[in-house]
C-alpha cells in the first residue's frame, strides 16, 4: 500500500471539506513529504501559450484557491499549477456543507461559491512560493458585485495578479456564483474580454512582458452557444480557452444518496459530456488558439482522448482526489500516447 493510499484512507473518514482543509495545511506546512508522494518524474516537454511546461498536466483551479501549496503540488511532479479561483476581496462562500463525495463514482458535488482570502493574500502567498513550474492565477468576481459591474473585479484582479502569473484564466463558469455563467455569452462575453484584453495589453507595455490570456468554460452551453462564444473568443484575441468546468447535470448519478444536492459535478461521470464539449469548442476555435483540457480525466486513456482531440495541456481535480500524485504519470503517458498516434 502507498503512503497516498494510507493518507486517502484516513482523509476519506473526514467530511469532503475538512479532507480537503486538512490536504492543504499538510502540503503547505510538508512540501517536502509532498515530494516524497512522487512516484516517477513525469516529463515531457511542452511549449503552449508561448510558456514552456516540463509535463502537461497541470492542477486545476480550485485546488488551491488561495496559493497557499505551489511548491508542494510543483514537488509533486505537475507540469502546472492553477491556482484560484481569487476574488477582489476575501468572501466566505456558501453555507457549509457544500462539498459532498460521490466516491463509488469517483466524482464530487460543490456548490463552494469561490470561497477564498482575496487577491491581496493570495498574491502574498505566491510572492513567497519558489518558482519552479508554470503558475497560472484564476480570477473571478465577487458574490455581491452585479454582473453588470463584473469587469470592475476581473480588471482589479487582473492588475494585481499582473506581475506574479505565468497565465491568468478568466473564470466565468462557476455555476456557484448566481448569474456568473451569464457572462459566457453574447455582448457580456464580448465586452468583458474585450476591457480585459485591452488592459493586458497596457500592463504589457507597462511590464515589458506579455501574460497570455485564458477563458474557462462550462460543460453545459448548447452547440449554438459553443459556436457564438468561440466566435467571440476568436475576435478579442484571447490565448487559450480551458473546457470544461463542472457541470449541472445529474444523469450519471441518479440515484446517489447526494445526486440532488445543488452545485457543480465534476470527475469521472463529467469525463464523457467535458470530452464532447471539447471537442465542439476545438472544432469552432481557429487552430491558433490552444485548448486547455479539463473535467473527468482520471486514467490515462481519458487523458489520451483528450490529447488527441487537441489538448495542448489538461488539468486534474477530482481525478487527483481518487488517485493522487500517479495521475500525473499516467496522464502523461496519455500524453505522450496520444503524441505517438499522431506521428503514425
Ligand atoms: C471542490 C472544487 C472546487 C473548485 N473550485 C474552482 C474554482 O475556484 N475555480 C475554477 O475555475 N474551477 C474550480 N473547480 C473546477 C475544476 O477546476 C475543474 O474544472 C472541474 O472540477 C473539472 O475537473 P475534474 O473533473 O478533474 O475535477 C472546482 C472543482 C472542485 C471539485
Amino acid at each position: 500500500m502507498s503512503l497516498f493510499d494510507l493518507a486517502r484512507g484516513a482523509l476519506f473518514r473526514l467530511d469532503a471539506e475538512s479532507a480537503h482543509a486538512a490536504t492543504v495545511q499538510m502540503m503547505r506546512r510538508m512540501p517536502r513529504l509532498s515530494a516524497s508522494l512522487m512516484r516517477a518524474q513525469a516529463d515531457l516537454p511542452r511549449t503552449c501559450m508561448g510558456l514552456q511546461f516540463r509535463n502537461p498536466v497541470g492542477v486545476a483551479a480550485g485546488l488551491d484557491k488561495n496559493g497557499e501549496c505551489i511548491n508542494a503540488l510543483a514537488a509533486m511532479g505537475f507540469g502546472f499549477v492553477e491556482v484560484g479561483t481569487v476574488t477582489p476581496l476575501p468572501q466566505a462562500g456558501n453555507p457549509r456543507p457544500r462539498m459532498f463525495r460521490l466516491t463509488e463514482h469517483e466524482a464530487v458535488i460543490n456548490r463552494l461559491g469561490f470561497n477564498n482570502k482575496g487577491v491581496e493574500y493570495l498574491c502574498r502567498q505566491v510572492e513567497q512560493a519558489r518558482r519552479d513550474c508554470v503558475l497560472g492565477i484564476n480570477i473571478g468576481k465577487n458574490a455581491t458585485t452585479p454582473n453588470e459591474r463584473a469587469s470592475d473585479d476581473y480588471l482589479h484582479c487582473l492588475q494585481r495578479v499582473y506581475p506574479l502569473a505565468d497565465y491568468i484564466t478568466i473564470n466565468i463558469s462557476s455555476p456557484n456564483t448566481k448569474n456568473l455563467r451569464d457572462l459566457q455569452q453574447g455582448d457580456a462575453l464580448a465586452g468583458l474580454l474585450e476591457a480585459l484584453v485591452t488592459k493586458r495589453d497596457l500592463l504589457a507595455v507597462e511590464h515589458a512582458c506579455r501574460v497570455p490570456l485564458a477563458v474557462k468554460l462550462a460543460p453545459d452551453m448548447s452547440a449554438e452557444q459553443i459556436d457564438a462564444s468561440a466566435a467571440i473568443i476568436a475576435q478579442t484575441g484571447l490565448d487559450a480557452v480551458i473546457a470544461t468546468n463542472t457541470t449541472l447535470a445529474r444523469d450519471k448519478v441518479e440515484g446517489h444518496r447526494y445526486a440532488e444536492q445543488a452545485g457543480g459535478l465534476s470527475g469521472k461521470p463529467l469525463c464523457a459530456l467535458s470530452q464532447r464539449c471539447f471537442e465542439q469548442l476545438r472544432a469552432a476555435l481557429p487552430s491558433h488558439i490552444p485548448m486547455i483540457g479539463v473535467g473527468g480525466i482520471h486514467d490515462r486513456e481519458s487523458a489520451r482522448q483528450r490529447f488527441a482531440a487537441g489538448a495542448a495541456l489538461v488539468q486534474v481535480y477530482t481525478g487527483f482526489v481518487y488517485h493522487g500524485p500517479d495521475l500525473i504519470e499516467s496522464a502523461t503517458q496519455g500524453a505522450d500516447d496520444a503524441a505517438r498516434a499522431s506521428r503514425a
